[in-house]
């Protein structure tokens, strides 16, 4: 079996005895590669040149053998499709600069001018042919964390809802039908799965989530057609919600107990080790990384982090995890 099968059939269900294995931002900033890389360009001139971002997408595959890549892109670029113009800078949350919040609007033409994704991932599919490609995007009110202002916990957004709900609605809808169009342009590509990141979903109120998240989440589960993936972090008090929905798998933070995912939800499931234990003693990371693996032993399960991996992770750590998941 290869790694594509590997991971598609876990993903749809399938238990083998070995698991197969990747980590959000593992195209990134841990690996000596993309570091002096991104020494000549700055990080939106990768996410947009497909020679430059085929590359990176890769690089995790071959430096250390993980069992699926992720397009190398950031959640923000396809608002570029609505004229924005994003700010990354060191160290800080980036920022999107002029958009009219009171006017939002979309057009579906516009979806060509994030057209160097597509270009990006046929470079990839041309390349590597039995390792799998995950595509991806925001969710939409974790894409509305940026747009209205990171900072405070998200204050700006989680007012407004309260302020002005109908506006949000609008809002969210005119995300949500971006959203969908971008992760077509992913699948018309050729992306093999895709994930969607609601990584700030579980700061609001439950019943805020229920009425202001979900549906646009479940509108998206539903209209794609190839195997997804939902991620979201501080899901406990939410899980009911999150099981419901029609995503093909669950990844969720180091917080929850992952075999209760996929309890309740019968789904297959992706996570969870706590990304901090990269940081510890090999001792420590590999005792933990056993655990998790003893206790997913039965269930579908794709291994992974809580979170991203930290930028000031060792390779070397990386690599050792890899090689005992394998083993
Ligand atoms: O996972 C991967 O390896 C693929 C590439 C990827 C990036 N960002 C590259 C990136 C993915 C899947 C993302 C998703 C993303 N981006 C999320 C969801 C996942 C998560 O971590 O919660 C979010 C919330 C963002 C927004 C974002 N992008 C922030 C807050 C920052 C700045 C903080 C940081 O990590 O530097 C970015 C920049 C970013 N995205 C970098 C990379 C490699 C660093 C850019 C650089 O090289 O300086």
């Amino acid at each position: 079996m290869n790694k594509k099968e590997l991971f598609l059939n876990t993903l749809s269900g399938a238990v083998y005895n070995k698991k197969p294995v990747w980590f959000m931002r593992q195209a990134g900033r841990f690996l000596k590669s993309y570091r002096k890389l991104r020494e000549q360009y700055d990080f939106l001139t990768m996410c947009t040149t497909p020679e430059l971002a085929s590359k990176v997408t890769i690089m995790p595959l071959h430096e250390i053998d993980v069992d699926a890549m992720i397009l190398f892109s950031d959640i923000l670029i396809p608002l570029l499709a609505l004229g924005a113009k994003l700010t990354y800078k060191d160290g800080v949350s980036p920022f999107v600069e002029n958009l009219d919040l009171d006017n939002l609007s979309y057009d579906s033409d516009n979806i060509e001018s994030v057209m160097f994704v597509a270009d990006t991932i046929e470079i990839i599919k041309n390349n590597i042919k039995d390792a799998p490609l995950i595509g991806f995007s925001a969710a939409p009110f974790t894409l509305g964390c940026y747009l209205f202002g990171a900072g405070g916990d998200f204050y700006k957004i989680r007012s407004f809802i309260y302020k002005n709900p109908l506006k949000y609605t609008a809002i969210m809808n005119v995300l949500t039908d971006l959203t969908i169009d971008y992760l077509n342009l992913q699948i018309a590509a050729g992306v093999d799965a895709v994930q969607v990141f609601d990584s700030w979903g579980g700061i609001v109120p439950k019943s805020v989530y229920k009425d202001f998240i979900f549906p646009f989440n479940q509108n998206i589960a539903k209209s794609l057609n190839i195997p997804s993936i939902y991620y979201i972090k501080n899901s406990a008090y939410i899980k009911n919600e999150i099981t419901n929905l029609d995503f093909d798998c669950l990844s969720v933070d180091w917080r929850e107990d992952i075999r209760e995912i996929h309890k309740a939800s019968s789904k297959c499931v992706q996570g969870n080790l706590d990304n901090t234990l990269l940081l510890s003693s090999q001792d420590a990371l590999l005792k933990a990384a056993e655990q998790l693996l003893a206790s997913t032993k039965d269930i579908p399960h794709i291994f992974n982090l809580g979170h991203g991996v930290l930028p000031q992770t060792s390779e070397d750590m990386v690599k050792i995890l890899v090689e005992t998941i394998h083993g």
